[in-house]
């Protein structure tokens, strides 16, 4: 058994892992980050890509912005299209100048790996059996192997960052461990297309046969979602079959409709809401999907990653300056009250936005009217704009 020591042993080279370690490393505390998955896997998985505000501004604080300013697109509005119609909620104008920023969650962990690499910081890919054991007292340990030799390393301090299946937070004894969970009855079929995108901003439409939403990646990729079944096979869906239910679903009477082009990727994204409490349990704090997940209609789940670590960071340089425990008995609470927000807003979107097979007509006309006030009211878009741009940092 090969042993080893570090402050923070962090499980996960996901964006919460992966961005963890850059900020302890900013604030002079070592860090080991272990992944069970292949750098080129963590690399090429293909995820959400819109960042609120507060996520651009801690990469441009941490010296992350440089290729996120060159190539990220900045949406100062978001439309929203029912009946037919497209309509636009300018969020900057709504919220004093915020907006969202549209950069690949893997172009941020592709940033983030090159940082880690330059710092010379310890990141191992491919490692097997994981485990955390000790974490009742001082000095949790977390064991695993590599290249089938085993290994221990003894922390003061475990961040599970290893997503909603996880082996942190299944280590919390489960007495202690309260969920809150709710499966959605629809998936999004995801493509990626090598089209130059129609629009400048993001398209969220509810159709009679379903929602669809238009995104992209750069000026030459689009990035597209139809609602479909939990159990959606992607064989029944050629790529005709694809474009021919966007346009559809998407196409509005001003003659606005998606650029085709070349499919590169296709894929089916569960739908679920879950919740975790606490964040913590003695020395583990979890944060990123293995303390929660939201339906990606509202588009936070990389930006709640974010917050929690940003939050773990401060508290454990507290910690580690003054030996002050306060704010890590706040992580989990304060990171609640946000994930909670999240919830709302991200249940709230794909209530709105979704047909439901249970739906009778007057769940549909409700669903008219809800669309019909939000792009009607001043007050209604705020509160949107408000949301989908993101609470400031804590
Ligand atoms: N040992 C080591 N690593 C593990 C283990 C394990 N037993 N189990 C899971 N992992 C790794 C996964 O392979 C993954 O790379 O933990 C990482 C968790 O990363 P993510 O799932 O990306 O979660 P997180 O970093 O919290 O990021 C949240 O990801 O799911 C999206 O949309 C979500 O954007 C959000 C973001
Ligand atoms: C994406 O571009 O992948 C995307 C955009 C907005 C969402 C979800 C995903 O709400």
């Amino acid at each position: 058994m090969k042993r080893f020591r570090t402050q923070v042993g962090i499980v996960g080279a996901g964006p919460a892992g992966l961005m963890l370690g850059h900020l302890l490393h900013r604030q002079g505390i070592d860090s080991i980050i272990l992944e069970n998955r292949s750098q080129d896997y963590v690399i090429e998985r293909v995820r959400a890509g819109v960042l609120e505000q507060g996520t651009v501004d801690l990469m441009n604080d941490v010296g992350l912005g440089t290729r996120l300013n060159r190539e990220g697109l900045r949406h100062d509005g978001v439309y929203i299209a029912f009946a037919g119609a497209r309509h636009r909620i300018d969020m900057a104008a709504l919220t004093g100048g915020r907006g969202i920023t549209v950069y690949g969650q893997n172009e941020v962990v592709k940033d983030l790996i090159a940082a880690r690499t330059a710092a010379n910081a310890q990141l191992h890919f491919g490692v097997t059996d994981l485990r955390v054991t000790d974490i009742e007292g001082p000095e949790p340990r977390i064991v695993f192997n590599r290249n089938g030799e085993p290994y221990e390393i003894a922390c003061d301090f475990i961040a599970g960052c290893d997503g909603f299946h996880g082996v942190c937070r299944t280590s919390i004894p489960h007495e202690l461990l309260r969920t809150y969970e709710r499966e959605y009855p629809f998936a999004w079929l995801g493509i990626l297309a090598d089209a130059p995108p129609s629009s400048d901003e993001l398209v969220y439409s509810l159709h009679e046969r379903g929602f669809a939403l238009f995104s992209m990646r750069s000026p030459t990729v689009t990035r597209l979602y139809l609602q479909c079944a939990p159990d959606e096979q992607i064989a029944d869906w050629p790529d005709e079959r694809i474009w021919s239910e966007l346009e559809t679903r998407l196409s509005t009477s001003d003659g606005w409709r998606p650029n085709q082009g070349r499919i590169v990727q296709k894929g089916v994204t569960p739908m679920r809401s879950f919740v975790a409490e606490p964040m913590r349990y003695r020395r583990l704090f979890l944060a990123g999907d293995a303390a929660h997940i939201v339906p990606p209609t509202g588009a936070k789940g990389l930006n709640l990653a974010v917050a929690d670590v940003c939050r773990l960071s401060n508290a454990l340089a507290a910690y580690y300056k003054s030996g002050s425990e306060t704010l890590l008995d706040q992580y989990s609470d304060t990171g609640l009250r946000r994930t909670w927000r999240a919830q709302r807003f991200s249940w709230w979107m794909t209530s709105m936005l979704h047909k439901s097979d249970s739906d009778n007509p007057f769940d549909h006309q409700r669903r008219l009217a809800d669309l019909e006030y939000l792009v009607s009211s001043r007050a209604a878009m705020t509160s949107l704009a408000e949301s989908y741009v993101g609470a400031p940092l804590d």
